[in-house]
């Protein structure tokens, strides 16, 4: 099958994009045809003033998921602003998408709610989905790893595509289908879902000891104070995350040494940070092998590919719509 999928280039990646879109990704690449790409134009839809450096926040996205395992070889990894062809297909889908199919999008209308939202509620936020559909169809991307808040907008993309098709005569792209994620919703150090916004994440570039520090602070069964308090992993952060990174003899021996009251957090919290590091200091030491030289020289690559079909699909569009 063919998959289509983007991440915006807003900064590093924690655990939670691991495990709630790289995983997945890794997973798909290996019996598909895969194109990833940096949504450096959809970041912009939100973060036009925060003067993102987007050149270099572009390159370290693609050099970390190449360090997380994306093959470059099997998957094509590119820029969206280096296929301009984006650009163009958007500007064509807005001008057959009605502005109320926008405005109903539960996205835009969650924002809407916030106050700080009104004087940001540009032009391009509204038609964030349409740039999404254009991302899509450009490769008739059948298939779309997305989380479940992005479900709207792969519906509406659904919706484009058929009104495009009805109103030009000429079934010329795919319809894509969501993949759902497994909701993977890591906790944060707070025991809040990992996010950016709540300062509660360990990220991928994370070193040894900030992981520990982090670690330090994390949340636990907050009815244990002392060592011999019996505790409940169940309600503490530190036991998620054993989980997942521990191997099952030290699980077991966390659990039944937890409830029995005879490991003290601060030790718990140490195999723990010492686990995490295990599986992340692959990752990191691979990225820092990866000169910026040898992304570009990927990113190029992939855009002769990308850019071939692109300009392809964007041929027959320019002409059915020029009659
Ligand atoms: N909107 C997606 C997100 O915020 C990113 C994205 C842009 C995307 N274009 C896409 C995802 C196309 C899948 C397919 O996560
Ligand atoms: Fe959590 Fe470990 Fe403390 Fe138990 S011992 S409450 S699992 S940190």
């Amino acid at each position: 099958m063919r998959i289509v999928s983007g991440m915006r280039p807003t900064g590093s990646l924690h655990l939670g994009h691991y495990f709630g879109v790289i995983k997945n990704w890794l997973e798909l690449q290996k019996e598909n045809e895969c194109f990833f790409f940096v949504a450096d134009w959809h970041a912009l839809s939100t973060k036009y003033e925060d003067k993102l450096n987007l050149q270099e926040l572009s390159i370290d996205l693609a050099k970390t998921w190449i360090a997380c395992g994306i093959d470059p070889e099997k998957s094509t990894v590119f820029i969206q602003s280096d296929i301009k062809e984006h650009s163009e297909l958007y500007l064509v889908l807005n001008m057959i998408t009605p502005v109320n199919w926008l405005e109903r999008n539960p996205s835009y209308k969650d924002m809407l709610e916030q106050p700080e939202f009104k004087d940001k509620n540009m032009a391009g936020f509204l038609t964030y989905p349409v740039l999404q559909t254009a991302d899509i169809v450009l490769y008739d991307g059948e298939l779309v790893p997305i989380g479940e808040d992005q479900k709207p907008h792969l519906e509406l993309a659904r919706e484009i595509v058929r009104r495009f098709h009805h109103l030009f005569g000429s079934e010329i792209f795919t319809e894509p289908k969501e993949k759902l994620t497994e909701t993977s919703k890591l906790s944060g150090l707070d025991g809040r879902k990992m996010s950016k916004s709540y300062n509660n994440s360990i990220y991928l570039d994370d070193d040894t000891e900030t992981i520990w520090q982090k670690l330090r602070g994390a949340k636990t069964d907050t009815n244990r104070i002392k060592k011999t308090d019996k505790g409940n992993p169940e309600v503490c952060t530190v036991w998620e995350y054993h989980k997942i990174f521990s191997d099952k003899e030290t699980q077991e021996k966390i659990y039944s040494e937890c409830t029995a009251g005879t490991i003290g957090c601060v030790a718990c919290k140490k195999e723990c940070a010492k686990n995490i590091d295990a599986f992340l200091a692959p990752i990191r030491e691979k990225k820092a092998s990866l000169s910026d030289e040898y992304v570009l020289e990927i990113l190029e690559k992939s855009k002769q590919k990308a850019g071939k079909i692109a300009a392809e699909k964007m041929e027959k569009v320019n002409k059915l719509i020029k009659g």
